[in-house]
């Protein structure tokens, strides 16, 4: 059974194991927490069989007229059901009100957002490989 929760409250670093899959350099769990308590809004989706998170995406907003989503991710054994759409649209319920809600789509992933009424734009990006696990 997939629980959603909008916060870390009762979530311990141990939970978030298995996150970042294919990163060369990914954040500790530790540090994944930390990005999460950082961020405006979060949506976990948490297996109470296993009590482990399975799904998160979290967004990074002026909470006036903007909002970005750096980070969705479902451990590779839940995808393909239904617990991206979910997660995204908790977040873009949580979202709703703003002008403008931005993210960089991976090539894989473009058809997943377009089913969510995003469209494609350009974007432009600048990335730092030697602090991919995080700022200390
Ligand atoms: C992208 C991701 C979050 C999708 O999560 P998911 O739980 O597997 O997606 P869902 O099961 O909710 O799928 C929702 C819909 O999108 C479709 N979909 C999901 N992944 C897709 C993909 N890679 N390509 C095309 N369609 C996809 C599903 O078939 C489903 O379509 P339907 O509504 O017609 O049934 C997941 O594959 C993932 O974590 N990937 C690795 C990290 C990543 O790429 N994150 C996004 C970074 S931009």
């Amino acid at each position: 059974m997939i629980k959603y929760f909008e916060s870390t409250a009762g979530i311990t670093a141990d939970q978030l194991q298995g996150f970042f899959v294919g990163w060369p350099n990914p954040p500790s769990p530790e540090t994944h927490r930390r990005i999460l308590d950082n961020s405006a809004h979060i949506v976990l989706a948490f297996d109470e069989d296993r009590e482990q998170v399975v799904g998160f995406v979290n967004a990074i907003s002026d909470n006036v007229l903007s909002a970005y989503i750096p980070l969705l991710e479902v451990l590779p054994e839940y995808q393909r059901q239904g617990i991206g759409r979910e997660l995204m649209q908790r977040m873009l319920a949580l979202l709703d009100g703003l002008y403008m809600i931005d993210l960089i789509s991976n090539p894989a992933a473009l058809d997943f957002y377009t089913k969510l009424g995003m469209t494609k734009e350009v974007g432009m990006s600048l990335k730092n490989f030697d602090r991919q696990s995080g700022r200390e």
